[in-house]
C-alpha cells in the first residue's frame, strides 16, 4: 500500500511571547565521579530503608486502580510528627500541605496568592528558581538586593514593600546559594513589616475590580479604591514564605520559622525531603501555614496531585528517619570542616547553615570550575560573580574536591 503523505507541518504555533528565547532551568547533570553541584545528600538510602520503602509501596500498589487519598491524611500526620521531633513545634496535621517537591509547593502558593497585576519579591542572591515560578504564575518579579555579606538589608526591604506592595515575598533560610540563615529577630521584623504591605483590596468587591485599579508596580498610596458603598480598600498583608529546604542542617541555636507560625497568619514555612532526607528522587516537598492559607491552596491544586506511590514511599522514609538524622549530624560536621579547609586555603566563605559552602572570591571562577570538572569534580558556578558553591559530599568526595582545588588555577580577587 502506498504511504499516505503527511499533511504539511509548517504551521505557526502560538508560542507565548514571554517565553521566547528562554532556556529551561537546570544545573548540568554530568556523569562524573564526584557530583557536588545540587546540594543532594551524598549517601544512598540504607538497605533497611530500601526494604521499608519497597514494602510500603508494594502495599500501595494493590490499590492502584483507585485514585489516591487526595488529602494524603496519613502523610500529613507523619510530617507533623517529624516536625515536632525535629524542631520542637507541634503542628496540627491539617496545617501541613504537601506536593511533588517544594518547587510545586511554591507554584501552589503563587497560584493562590499571586498572578496577573501582583508582585512577588525576593532579595538576591537567592534561589534561582524563584523568578521562574513568578513567570509561570504570570506575576511580576521584583528582585531586591542584600548587603555585601549576604545578610538582609532592612532599608531595602522597606523600599521594596513600600514601592511594590508584593503579595508574596520569598526568603530562603538557610539561603541558597549563600547558606546563610535568618535570626529570629530578623524573621520577626520582616513579619511585622509585612502586616499591611500587600496589594490594595476591598473585602466585598470582586477582587478583579480592586486589583485592576491597584497598580502595584508604581506607588499607589493616592489611588482611591472603594467598594460600591464607598468603603475604602485596605492593604492586605504580604505573604512571607520562609523556604527552609535546608533547615535540618542549621547549627544549634539557629531558629526555624516554624516557631513563629502561631503568631503570624501571613507566614508560610516550606520544607522538602530532597535534602536532609536524602530523597531528592522522591519529589516530596511540604509547607506549614494557617488554616486560611491551606484552604486557598486547596482551591488551586490539581486533583490527586500526590500519587499513592509517593505518599507510601514518603511515609515509609519518615517512619525510618532515625538513621537519616544521624547522617545529617555527620554532614553538618563535614560542612564545618570543609569550610575550615577552604579558609585555610585562603578563600573567603559565607557562614553556612546548609549542606553546601559558597566560597570565593575568584577572578577566574569559570576556569576554576572547569579545572575541577577536568579532575572529575562537578560543583556549581552560581551566585554573585567571583563565588562558587560546593555541596558537602562524603568525606572521600570532599577530599577529592579539595585536592582538585589545590591543583586548579585560582586567581584570588
Ligand atoms: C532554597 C531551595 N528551595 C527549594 C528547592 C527545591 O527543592 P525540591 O527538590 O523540594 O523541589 C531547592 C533545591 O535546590 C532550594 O535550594
Amino acid at each position: 500500500m502506498e504511504q499516505e503523505t503527511n499533511p504539511t507541518r509548517d504551521v505557526f504555533l502560538p508560542f507565548r511571547a514571554d517565553l521566547r528565547g528562554q532556556s529551561p532551568y537546570g544545573a548540568p547533570q554530568l556523569d562524573v565521579p564526584v557530583r557536588l553541584n545540587v546540594n543532594e545528600n551524598p549517601y544512598s538510602p540504607s538497605s533497611d530503608l530500601c526494604e521499608a520503602i519497597s514494602a510500603s509501596v508494594t502495599a500501595a500498589i494493590k490499590d492502584l486502580n483507585r485514585y489516591p487519598d487526595r488529602d494524603f491524611s496519613k502523610l500529613r500526620c507523619d510530617l507533623s510528627d517529624y516536625l515536632a521531633e525535629e524542631s520542637g513545634v507541634r503542628i496540627a496535621p491539617d496545617l501541613v500541605w504537601a506536593a511533588n517537591g517544594s518547587n510545586e509547593i511554591m507554584m501552589h502558593i503563587l497560584q493562590a496568592f499571586a498572578g496577573p497585576q501582583r508582585v512577588v519579591a525576593s532579595f538576591l542572591p537567592s534561589y534561582s528558581m524563584y523568578p521562574e515560578y513568578v513567570r509561570d504564575s504570570f506575576s511580576t518579579w521584583v528582585a531586591g538586593t542584600r548587603k555585601p555579606d549576604f545578610s538582609l538589608d532592612f532599608d531595602e526591604i522597606r523600599r521594596v514593600l513600600d514601592v511594590h506592595h508584593p503579595s508574596v515575598v520569598f526568603l530562603a533560610s538557610p539561603n541558597n546559594p549563600t547558606g546563610t540563615a535568618l535570626s529570629e529577630a530578623e524573621l520577626r521584623e520582616i513579619l511585622e513589616l509585612t502586616r499591611e504591605s500587600g496589594p490594595l483590596m476591598t473585602a466585598d468587591v470582586p477582587a478583579r475590580r480592586a486589583a485592576t485599579r491597584d497598580n502595584a508596580v508604581t506607588r499607589d498610596t493616592d489611588v482611591c479604591v472603594t467598594d460600591d458603598d464607598g468603603v475604602p480598600a485596605r492593604r492586605t498583608a504580604t505573604i512571607v514564605v520562609v523556604d527552609e529546604a535546608y533547615a535540618e542542617f542549621r547549627r544549634a541555636g539557629v531558629p526555624s520559622a516554624l516557631e513563629l507560625l502561631e503568631r503570624y497568619e501571613h507566614l508560610i514555612v516550606t520544607r522538602t525531603m530532597s535534602k536532609a532526607f536524602g530523597a531528592a528522587g522522591l519529589r516530596l516537598g511540604y509547607m506549614v501555614a494557617a488554616k486560611s492559607i491551606i484552604e486557598q491552596i486547596m482551591l488551586v491544586r490539581l486533583p490527586y496531585h500526590l500519587s499513592a506511590i509517593t505518599q507510601a514511599a514518603a511515609s515509609a522514609a519518615l517512619a525510618n528517619r532515625s538513621a537519616l538524622m544521624e547522617q545529617v549530624a555527620q554532614i553538618r560536621a563535614d560542612r564545618d570542616s570543609l569550610a575550615h579547609s577552604l579558609q585555610e586555603m585562603g578563600f573567603e566563605i559565607a557562614l553556612s547553615d546548609a549542606n553546601f559552602v559558597l566560597f570565593g572570591k575568584i577572578a577566574n571562577r569559570h576556569q576554576t570550575w572547569q579545572d575541577l570538572l577536568n579532575e572529575g569534580v562537578l560543583i556549581r558556578e552560581v551566585g554573585p560573580d567571583g563565588w562558587l558553591r560546593v555541596s558537602v559530599g562524603t568525606p572521600a568526595e570532599n577530599e577529592r574536591f579539595l585536592s582538585a582545588l589545590h591543583k586548579a588555577h585560582v586567581d584570588h580577587m
